[in-house]
């Protein structure tokens, strides 16, 4: 790839947008109101905004391997608490995908140097899902299921926060998980039930009366 590309097609991409509206640009730039905030994988194959169909200004965007949710990871639980706090978000999107590498490398038994502690929190998703997963005898298929495990013990993570928590009571916020299917390109709605996981879960995790 020539990076020189990349600035042209910049260039052609700044000519479209303002021959559609000319003030594009002034728009943009009066500042961001998304709705939705996307946590996804960082996997080069799953472009957010694309698709969804989404433009710039509509998505507040995290993505790191494996769409993970770790409670000590400074920079996702700064991005979901500015998300929640100050820009008041009114869903919360994770998203795995099928064929998920960081997913795949979990289920392998390999040194992968500082990659370890990451993919061990989806070590620890097999860990809680065991029985479930080893009774799939089909090795794709297990794996499959473990992209959509990952995606609602993260969600849950999320959940476990006092900004998620309190967004929640106070103003409906919502949670969704869904996984990007690379094969088909379809975005899929996992339909987890959150209501039933937070009866399940607040007892341990709720953080205030
Ligand atoms: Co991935």
């Amino acid at each position: 790839m020539n990076l020189e590309t990349i600035f042209e097609n910049n260039e052609q991409w700044i000519l479209r947008k303002t021959q559609e509206n000319p003030a594009y640009f002034k728009d943009l730039n009066q500042g961001q109101t998304p709705e939705v905030l996307y946590i996804g994988c960082s996997d080069s194959r799953v472009t957010a905004e694309e698709i969804m169909g989404l433009a710039p200004g509509e998505l507040f965007v995290h993505r790191n391997i494996a769409n993970i949710v770790n409670a000590i990871d400074l920079n996702a639980q700064s991005v979901i608490n500015y998300a929640v706090n100050q820009l008041e978000v009114n869903h919360i999107v994770i998203c795995g995908h099928y064929s998920c590498g960081g997913v795949k490398a979990a289920m392998e038994a390999k040194d992968l140097g500082i990659l370890n502690p990451w993919l061990r929190n989806i070590r620890d998703v097999y860990r809680t899902y065991k029985s479930e997963l080893n009774s799939i005898p089909d090795s794709e298929k297990r794996y499959d299921r473990l992209v959509e495990l990952n995606v609602e013990e993260q969600a849950i993570n999320v959940v476990k926060m006092a900004a998620v928590q309190r967004a929640i009571r106070q103003r409906g916020l919502q949670i969704h998980g869904w996984v990007f299917d690379i094969k088909s390109g379809k975005l899929i709605d996992l339909k987890i039930d959150f209501a039933q996981i937070l009866n399940e879960i607040m007892e341990i995790y709720r953080l205030e009366e």
